[in-house]
């Protein structure tokens, strides 16, 4: 078993270690040798087809639909289409508005979720091109797509996604691209700069897990609470949502994911004295946002680690307790960053806790029934 594990105690660890090489083989063969054009020749659609989408819906479960959550900004604000996300439990059974101009994709590690394979079914009985996002080659949800991004992430053992849903974020950058060329809402320059910072993203997780010891520590004095918040706004929130489950998902400890800027409508009752707020902080354009709010928790007494774009410790020293700086990289880019750092907090807590890492209680790592 341990030769499975290659050297490492959990499936999770191994798995969070091989992202860069997952984030290499996604990206390998989708661009081309001058590296300034996407080419996803998996895609069947004509261009007169994708001129024709007017409304993309993402539906997926749990990490999946974190994914997806990162994919509507990007695909919004590099293809200028308006984007739709659903929970496949909840989208099936919502009479959702489908037309044949409807593009939907469905984001699936396993290909088998019950509820995002019933969704695909819904969208294509309305008349809906369906595209998968899937980690699984001959998946029922590869098999029933119209067309079909494969994340070559290899295969993901533990029950808490990691190198999937990164694997997933690459595929929605690689797509957001594509549409951007097809439909010339950014110039080739503009794509070619973004694929200069993709290409950097293996190196900059390397330089993260490196610093795997100094999470360990975050990890094991948040072990001790059970209660903890995780905010940001923009894609920040997005992967704020992501570092929450991972967290409850194998740590058992309580925690919210909010979108910082709504604090104040509610949520901001619940700061008390040495509670943990994860900050991300990485967005330059809601950087002074998202600032303040970090301020209004720690003026009730919040214990803050902010993770943020290295370059901006002076600034940010004096509003936090801790820091953890990712590499600079474009911001919409910073997910497939910053959530690393969340991957290992939530992996060392559950370890300081004495949970079985690999197989927590009451979850099945594909859940084929409803
Ligand atoms: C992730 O850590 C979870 N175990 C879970 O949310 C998972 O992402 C979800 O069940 C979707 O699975 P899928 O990607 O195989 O469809």
């Amino acid at each position: 078993v341990t030769a499975e594990k290659a050297g490492f105690d959990h499936f999770m660890l191994k798995e969070i270690y091989e992202q860069p090489k997952a984030y290499r083989d996604t990206m390998m063969g989708r661009i081309s040798e001058d590296g300034r054009r996407v080419a996803l020749k998996e895609i069947g659609m004509t261009l007169e087809e994708i001129r024709g989408i007017r409304k993309v819906q993402i539906v997926a479960c749990g990490t999946a639909f974190h994914a997806g959550l990162v994919g509507k900004t990007v695909i919004e604000d590099l293809a200028r289409i308006p984007v739709e996300t659903d929970v496949a439990s909840e989208y099936r059974y919502r009479s959702p508005i489908i037309t044949p101009d409807t593009l939907v994709i469905v984001v699936s590690q396993s290909g088998e979720t019950a509820d995002t394979l019933a969704a695909l079914r819904e969208a294509k009985r309305n008349g809906a091109r369906v595209m998968a996002i899937t980690n699984v080659v001959g998946s029922s949800v590869a098999r029933e797509a119209d067309d079909v991004i494969i994340t070559q992430a290899g295969p993901e053992i533990a029950v808490a996604s990691t190198k999937a849903y990164t694997s997933q974020l690459i595929a929605f950058y690689l797509l957001g691209l594509y549409l951007a060329e097809k439909l010339e809402t950014r110039d080739e320059k503009w794509i070619a700069n973004v694929l200069t910072s993709m290409n950097q993203l293996p190196e900059q997780v390397e330089s993260i897990l490196d610093q795997a010891n100094v999470l360990k520590q975050v990890a094991e004095s948040i072990s001790k609470h059970s209660n903890l918040f995780f905010i940001g706004r923009g894609v920040d929130f997005a992967v704020a949502q992501e570092g929450s489950l991972k967290l409850k998902e194998i740590s058992y400890i309580h925690s919210e994911a909010y979108a910082a800027g709504e604090l104040k409508h509610g949520t901001l009752a619940l700061i008390e004295d040495g509670i943990p707020v994860i900050a991300l902080i990485t967005q330059e354009q809601l950087y002074e946002k998202t600032l303040s709010n970090i301020k209004e928790v720690k003026a009730r007494g919040a214990h803050v680690l902010a993770v943020i774009n290295a370059g901006h410790e002076g600034e940010v020293s004096k509003s936090v307790d801790e820091m953890f700086a990712i590499p600079r990289t474009l911001p919409l880019l910073a997910p497939a960053l910053s959530v690393v750092p969340l991957q290992l907090i939530a992996y060392y807590a559950s370890l300081a806790l004495g949970h079985d890492v690999d197989k927590p209680r009451n979850l099945a790592k594909s859940v084929t029934v409803e």
